[in-house]
């Protein structure tokens, strides 16, 4: 078996509020892609790395990954689309058939710990066809409906049933190509895309199972969450 990682980096990251990608903020002197890039590949079961690129910046993305030293798979890097879902479909579409396995990452989770990568990927191996890292939710979680400024809740849902989920999302080749196909033809009637593929495969009526996620696999959205990555990086 070999696996396929799918690294997404094509985000404006607007809450970020810089004027460049996200994928291309430093961390610690790399960019936020190349930590994800490193890391994806230093798990040692990454056998090649699909990356989506911002507009116009394809050319970027691919000299710092195919020129860096510890990006030792092979690289392609594609155009991303207007979402992450259309972004993953770009991927897949140039994704080498021989690969049995995808993982789909994110570069707004830059420190992805290893162990977590080989842990997403084993439980793919060992049979499970969908499978998201996740942890439990500390917090009381309100559904509401939205509003402006104070919002109606409607339901408590009992957090010990939640796990807020991260990426590396591993999937089977076939299944991963399969939802995002049923995806794309329910594009129009629903009106979101996607914002994670393994809800592509529960809308199929497949399983999708969880393993243990890691904190230090945390999104970076804001400036604080960059503040507290430099600080995960320091120990
Ligand atoms: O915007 P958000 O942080 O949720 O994006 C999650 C990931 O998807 C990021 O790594 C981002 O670069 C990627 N993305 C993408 N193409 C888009 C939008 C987001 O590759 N059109």
């Amino acid at each position: 078996m070999t696996t396929l990682a799918i690294l997404t980096a094509a985000g404006s990251g607007a809450r970020l509020g810089r004027d460049l990608p996200k994928a291309l903020v430093d961390l610690g002197g790399f960019p936020l892609v190349l930590h994800a890039a490193r890391r994806l590949v230093g798990s040692g079961v990454v056998d090649a790395l699909v990356v989506t690129a911002p507009d116009g910046l394809r050319d970027v993305v691919a000299d710092l990954l195919i020129t860096d030293a510890h990006v030792t798979v092979p690289v392609t890097v594609v155009d991303g689309g207007p979402t992450r879902q259309a972004s993953v479909a770009a991927g897949l579409a140039v994704a080498d058939a021989s690969h049995d396995v995808v993982l789909v990452h994110d570069a707004a989770r830059p420190l992805v710990p290893a162990d977590l990568v080989r842990r997403v990927d084993a439980a793919v191996r060992a049979g499970h066809d969908a499978v998201v890292p996740g942890l439990p939710v500390t917090d009381t979680v309100k559904q509401v409906v939205p509003g402006d400024d104070v919002e109606l809740v409607v339901g408590t849902p009992d957090r010990a049933w939640l796990r807020a989920v991260q990426t590396p999302q591993g999937f089977t080749r076939e299944l991963l190509e399969r939802a995002h196909k049923a995806g794309r033809e329910r594009s129009g009637s629903e009106a979101a895309a996607a914002t994670d593929d393994a809800g592509l495969v529960e809308a199929l009526g497949e399983p999708v199972h969880i393993v243990r996620g890691d904190a230090a696999a945390a999104k970076i959205t804001t400036e604080r969450d960059l503040r507290m990555a430099a600080l995960e990086l320091e120990d």
